[in-house]
C-alpha cells in the first residue's frame, strides 16, 4: 500500500507534503501573509454556510460538465496558476500538473512565474489552458508573452490584480526562503532532512522563471524580481489595454468588492475572479465566500464569476456555485498533492475534488450544475 492509498482528503495530502518537502518549500505553499487570518478564514468560513438538500430527487445521472470563458471542461474546477511548480516537485513541476489537469478534463492555468515555458506546456497538454500575467513595467515583455501564449494555443488570459507588491509572508522570512531555494547555513539542515528532494533538486535543471529568461537565477530570486518588475502605476486603463492587446477571453483575478466587479464588466472582461491570493497578500481580507453574494448581486449574468480560496471539498464547490460562481479554482489542494507524490499526487487531489463534488451533488439532490441555486444554502449573518 502506498502512502497515497491512505489519503482520504486534502488535509491528508497536506500532511504527506509536509513529510516530503523541505520546511521552507512546504511553508511557501502552506503559509500566508501577516497573522494568516485570511489564510484560515478562506477554508474556515465555508463551514458557516449550511446546505439544505432536496429530498427524493432522481440522481441516477449526475453531470458536472460546463464551460468557463468558452473553454469546455469536465467539472467546474480550475487548476489555478501558481508560481514555479518545479519547486514543489523538481522532476514533475508544471508538466505533472498540466498532465493531471488534462487527464481530469480540467482547465489548467499557467503562472507567468512558471518554471516551465509556455511552449513546453503546449507540447505537454492539448487540454484547455489559460495564461496568467501581471502588468510588468516593461510592456514589451508583457506583449511578447501574450503573443507567445496565443501562438501556443492558450485560449484565456488571467490578469492578477491583488499583487501590487509582494505580500508579507513571515514564514518565508524566518526560513530565508528564495526561489530558487538557496542552500546556505540557515537552510542546509532543512534540505538535508529531505534527501529525496535534495537528490531531485541536484539532478534536475535549476529552477528559473522559464518565460522571462532575462532573470539571472543566481540573483536574489523570483519574489524580489516581481517587486522590481511590478509597475506601481497600474490602473483600470491598463487592464483595458491588456484586454484589447489579448483580444480573447479575459479574466481579472483578485477582486473582493462589488464596485470593482462592476468595473470588470465595464471594461468588457469575460470573468471576474474573486480571490485574495489564498490569504497571501492583504491579511484580514474577508474570506472569498463571504464576498460572493454581494458581487453576484452586483454583476448579475453580465459576466462569469470564478472563485478561489479555501476550496477543500465538494460541499465548498456546491456553495460557491449555488451562490453565483460559474466555477471555482484551487491552488493548495493540488500543490500539496504535487509535493506529496508528484503527478500521482496531483491526480489524487483533483480526483478527490471531482468525486466528492459528484457525491455531494447527489446528497444535495442536484444533478446538473444549474440545479445549484441559492435556496440550497443557508447563509450566516455577516
Ligand atoms: C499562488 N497564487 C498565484 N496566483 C497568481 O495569479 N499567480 C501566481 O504565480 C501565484 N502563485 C502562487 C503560489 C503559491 C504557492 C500559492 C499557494 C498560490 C494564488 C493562487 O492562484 C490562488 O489564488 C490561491 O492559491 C487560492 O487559494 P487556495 O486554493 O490555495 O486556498
Ligand atoms: C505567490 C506569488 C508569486 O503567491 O504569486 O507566491
Amino acid at each position: 500500500m502506498s502512502a497515497l492509498d491512505r489519503v482520504n482528503n486534502i488535509g491528508d495530502l497536506r500532511m504527506l507534503a509536509r513529510k516530503r518537502l523541505p520546511r521552507m518549500v512546504f511553508d511557501y505553499i502552506d503559509g500566508g501573509a501577516d497573522d494568516e487570518v485570511t489564510l484560515k478564514d478562506n477554508p474556515g468560513r465555508f463551514a458557516d454556510y449550511k446546505l439544505l438538500w432536496k429530498a427524493l430527487v432522481d440522481i441516477s445521472e449526475i453531470d458536472l460538465k460546463t464551460s468557463v470563458m468558452g473553454s469546455a471542461c469536465d467539472a467546474p474546477i480550475i487548476v489555478t496558476p501558481t508560481a514555479a511548480q518545479r519547486l514543489f516537485s523538481p522532476r514533475g513541476g508544471e508538466a505533472a500538473v498540466a498532465r493531471a489537469a488534462n487527464r481530469a478534463g480540467l482547465i489548467y492555468g499557467l503562472s507567468t512565474l512558471a518554471s516551465t515555458s509556455i511552449e513546453d506546456i503546449a507540447t505537454i497538454t492539448d487540454g484547455p489552458k489559460w495564461f496568467q500575467v501581471y502588468v510588468w513595467k516593461d510592456r514589451a515583455l508583457v506583449e511578447a508573452a501574450l503573443e507567445r501564449a496565443r501562438a501556443a494555443g492558450f485560449t484565456g488570459l488571467i490578469l492578477t490584480v491583488d499583487v501590487p507588491v509582494a505580500g508579507n509572508r513571515e514564514r518565508d522570512h524566518v526560513n530565508a526562503f528564495t526561489i530558487p531555494p538557496k542552500i546556505n547555513a540557515q537552510t542546509v539542515s532543512q534540505v538535508l532532512a529531505r534527501p529525496g528532494y535534495l537528490f531531485d533538486m541536484l539532478t534536475t535543471p535549476t529552477i528559473t522563471p522559464a518565460n522571462y529568461t532575462d532573470l539571472d537565477p543566481q540573483g536574489d530570486g523570483i519574489i524580489q524580481y516581481l517587486n522590481r518588475q511590478f509597475d506601481r502605476t497600474v490602473s483600470w486603463e491598463d487592464a483595458k489595454w491588456m484586454k484589447e492587446a489579448w483580444g480573447g477571453p479575459f479574466a481579472i483575478k483578485g477582486i473582493a468588492r462589488a464596485d470593482d466587479a462592476r468595473r470588470c464588466v465595464d471594461i468588457g472582461a469575460d470573468a471576474v475572479w474573486i480571490s485574495n491570493h489564498g490569504g497571501r497578500q492583504l491579511d484580514t481580507a474577508p474570506a472569498t465566500i463571504d464576498t460572493l453574494p454581494d458581487i453576484a448581486a452586483a454583476v448579475g449574468h453580465q459576466i462569469e464569476i470564478i472563485l478561489d480560496g479555501g476550496i477543500r471539498r465538494g460541499t465548498d464547490i456546491i456553495k460557491a456555485i449555488a451562490l453565483g460562481a460559474r466555477a471555482v479554482a484551487v491552488g493548495r489542494p493540488y500543490l500539496y498533492g504535487l509535493g506529496a507524490a508528484g503527478e500521482a499526487g496531483v491526480s489524487k487531489a483533483l480526483d478527490f475534488l471531482i468525486s466528492s463534488l459528484e457525491r455531494d451533488m447527489a446528497l444535495t439532490g442536484a444533478i446538473r450544475l444549474k440545479d445549484l441555486t441559492p435556496d440550497l444554502v443557508r447563509r450566516p449573518a455577516l
